[in-house]
């Protein structure tokens, strides 16, 4: 886990960040709050579902040997005997016989309480899936767990999928939803918590070429999170020693980030073998084999698993994304979110709230959220609300003042760079909708204008 501190981003500062403008709050706030478990906020909830449709869109919708599943939660309590969870999935824990609080047994530097000092009991298996009843009597049999993880959704559908879609081999199936863990030590605000989101692709491939394919998805799945604008710098990947392995793995490597707290675990990439289709065979009874057509025979496919984290991918785009620079005696203080991820695309910006400028702002406002999440605002001075869309990373502003009524044009001005351009109100969504997907920014005209916010003009 955490190994060096990475003194680019601060955390109190980003989670300060997130709490005041509504990103992300603590669970049940009003009543002190509920351990490890994280709301997102009205920004929160826009930037978490870009993320998961950055990777739908990279993973399901773009590919031709993808298809998209969505399970329920709830599964057969056999799936967890033949996954392993109900006998593997737990960490040995001690109990401190002073105060009673429980350790992992890798927390404690000799036998004694963190906390107290006392003495500690014995090991004991803790097992990390939350447990609940179906049904109104809450007895053994009627038993069901929370998903650990969506993965075995995925493994249990195998051949309704296969059947369904007539897919060959390679091909893959990826969820997104969410998944709970009693974990015994949690923290580092959205890292680790015992509700969370995980977005998972089970690649299945014809044994043999699995080594080929987890390489694939190794770099495939880097390359996602650069594209998005993680530093290169910032991720690194590490491979799991022998002894790490989990039980159904042959190999595996973590894609780490460089968190606040250090290096860890942002998505792990595992080649599970046939582990999992050959245990739910056995545990059911149903074939989960594959007929190769080339060679006429029944096949087990090899699982190639890269299982990212929401919540943690979140974290990490906050982080790479935090930025403070120097603006006159103040700080500016701003997040250079991908387009794509930041939560609001536009802010629509009258420079004074006389009617007529506000009429004409709003029927620009109208027509551009239309296409994008837009936001308006005619409160407070215009530099006031620049640094407030800085700081919530809205990629670009358009300003409407007393001249817009008279030439039809208004100003974009631009985050990161701050430059402004003005251009006919007929230009502005196509313009916008360049900009926003990444095109050169502002090639302007003959004679036309970039200056920069407060001054330095340029002309090209
Ligand atoms: N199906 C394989 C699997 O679940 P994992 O390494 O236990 O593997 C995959 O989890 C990813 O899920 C992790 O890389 C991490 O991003 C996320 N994750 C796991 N536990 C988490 C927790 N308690 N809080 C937040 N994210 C978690």
């Amino acid at each position: 886990m955490a190994e060096q501190t990475s003194g680019q981003t601060n955390m109190e500062k980003l989670v300060s960040l997130c709490q005041r403008r509504g990103f992300i709050f603590p669970s049940s706030e009003i009543y002190g709050g509920l351990s490890s478990c994280w709301d997102y906020g009205p920004l929160g909830v826009e930037l978490k579902q870009n993320v998961k449709q950055a990777w739908w869109r990279a993973i399901v919708r773009e590919r031709d040997d993808m298809v998209g599943l969505d399970a329920s939660i709830l599964m057969h309590p056999k799936v967890w005997e033949a996954s392993g969870h109900l006998e593997g999935f737990s960490d040995p824990l001690v109990e401190c016989k002073s105060c009673h609080l429980r350790w992992r047994t890798d927390e404690l530097k000799d036998n004694s309480c963190p906390s107290c000092g006392g003495e500690v009991t014995e090991p004991h298996l803790f097992n990390l899936m939350f447990k609940t009843f179906m049904g109104p009597i809450e007895e053994e049999a009627n038993v069901v767990y929370l998903r650990p993880e969506t993965a075995q959704g995925i493994f249990v559908n195998f051949q309704n999928v296969l059947n369904t879609t007539r897919k060959r081999l390679p091909f893959g199936i990826a969820q997104m939803g969410k998944a709970f863990r009693n974990e015994i030590t949690t923290g580092n605000f959205i890292f680790r918590s015992r509700e969370f989101e995980q977005m998972e692709i089970e690649y299945f491939v014809k044994p043999g070429t699995a080594e080929e394919w987890f390489d694939y998805w190794l770099e495939e799945r880097r390359n996602w999170y650069v594209n998005l604008g993680i530093k290169k710098e910032n991720l690194r990947l590490r491979p799991h020693t022998e002894e790490e392995l989990a039980h159904y793995a042959r190999k595996c490597s973590d894609i780490d980030f460089l968190f606040p707290m250090g290096w860890a675990e942002l998505e792990g990439i595992a080649n599970r073998g046939d582990f999992d289709l050959v245990q739910h065979a056995k545990y059911s009874g149903k074939s989960l084999s594959y007929l190769d057509e080339e060679t006429n025979e029944h096949i087990v496919p090899y699982i190639i698993e890269p299982s990212a984290g929401v919540d943690r991918s979140v974290l990490a785009f906050l982080c790479d994304a935090y930025a403070e620079e120097p603006d006159k005696e103040e700080i500016r203080v701003l997040l250079h979110l991908h387009p794509d991820l930041a939560p609001i695309k536009v802010a629509v910006l009258p420079l004074s709230k006389r009617e007529n400028l506000v009429q004409f702002a709003k029927e620009i406002y109208a027509d551009l959220r239309a296409c994008w999440m837009v936001q308006y605002d005619d409160t407070q001075s215009i530099g006031r609300r620049y640094r407030r869309q800085d700081e919530i990373g809205t990629p670009f502003c358009v300003t409407i003042d007393f001249q817009s009524l008279e030439d039809n044009q208004v100003t974009i001005r631009e985050r990161d760079s701050m430059n402004q351009i003005r251009l006919p109100i007929a230009e502005l969504k196509e313009t916008l909708a360049a900009k926003l997907a990444g095109e050169e920014l502002f090639v302007l005209p003959p004679g036309g204008q970039i200056w920069k916010e407060g001054g330095n003009e340029s002309q090209n």
